[in-house]
Order: structure tokens, then sequence, then C-alpha cells
């Protein structure tokens, strides 16, 4: 990722920050009905992981430029994710679910550059997480 694509990832998700409670409610029912499997995996209540997920997502947002700095915490994540069953296989459906989010919160802010930043921002997150979880970067789209 560069400098302008880190830039427009940062500025995207400050614009879907005012609507991230709804975000995130379409985020998850978007990713039940692609993968309608995953849905056991989580809470019935989703009230909680809602707003874990989307907090998460702003402190790797807000730490691209630095990405030494949100590492260890991307890395302890990915290893509790394998006790949730996430498999790497989840990551590319979990991404797809994500940017088409960001496209129907964003409207006419999501550009080709904003896709294109987004999926290599997904890229570079799910790739190292998948290595640092199963030690490989299979699956890192
Ligand atoms: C970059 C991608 C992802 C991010 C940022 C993310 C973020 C989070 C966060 C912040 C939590 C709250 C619990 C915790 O901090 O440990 C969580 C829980 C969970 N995630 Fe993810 N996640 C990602 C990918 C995935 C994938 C690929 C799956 C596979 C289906 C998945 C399934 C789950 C499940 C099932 C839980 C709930 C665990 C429970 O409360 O019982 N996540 N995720």
């Amino acid at each position: 990722m560069n400098a302008a694509q880190i830039k427009l990832v940062q500025d995207s998700f400050a614009k879907v920050a005012p609507i991230s409670a709804q975000a995130a409610v379409l985020f998850y029912d978007r990713l039940f009905e692609v993968a309608p499997g995953v849905k056991a995996m989580f809470p019935a209540d989703m009230t909680e992981q809602r707003k874990k997920l989307m907090a998460t997502l702003a402190v790797v947002v807000g730490g691209l430029s630095n990405l030494e700095a949100v590492l260890p915490a991307a890395s302890a994540l990915a290893k509790r994710h394998v006790s949730y069953g996430a498999k790497p296989e989840h990551y590319p459906v979990v991404g797809g679910a994500l940017l088409w989010t960001l496209e129907k919160g964003l409207g006419d802010a999501w550009t080709p550059e904003v896709a294109e930043a987004w999926t290599a921002a997904y890229r570079t997150l799910s790739g190292y997480m998948i290595s640092e979880a199963y030690g490989s970067i299979q699956a890192a789209e």
C-alpha cells in the first residue's frame, strides 16, 4: 500500500464512522447471506460483536501508516480466531462482505481508486493474520 492509498482508506473510513452502527448491521447481514454456514459461529446477540468489529477496524485503519504498531494486536486477534473456528478460506468471504458494505455506505464516494485501496488494505491485513494463525499466506484475498 502506498501513502495515497492509506489516505484513501482513512478518509473513506472516516465517512462511514458516523453510520458505523448501521454499517456493522449491514456487514453481518451480508456475511450471513453469502456464507450462511458461519452464522452459528457467532453469538446470538450480535450487539457487542458489531461494536468490537468497528472499533478494531478503526484501530487498524488508524494504524495503516505505522503498521508495525498494530501487527502484534492483529496477530493476537488472528490466533483468537482459530478458536472461533475461523479458517483461512473465510477471510476472503469476510473481505468481500466488508468491501460490499463500504460500497453501500459510501455511495458515490466508492470510486475505483477507493475500492483498490481497500482491497490492498484487506489483503495486507488478512494475509498477515492468516500467516500468523495458520503459518501461510494462502487465500489472502
Ligand atoms: C480482518 C478480518 C477480521 C477482523 C478485523 C475481525 C474482528 C473481530 C473482533 C474484533 C472480534 C471480537 C472478539 C475478539 O477480539 O477476539 C471478532 C470475533 C469473531 N470473529 Fe472476527 N474478524 C475478522 C475475520 C473473521 C473471519 C474470517 C471469521 C470467520 C468466519 C471471523 C469470525 C469471528 C467469530 C465467530 C467471532 C465471535 C467469537 C465469539 O464471540 O464467540 N472473523 N472478530
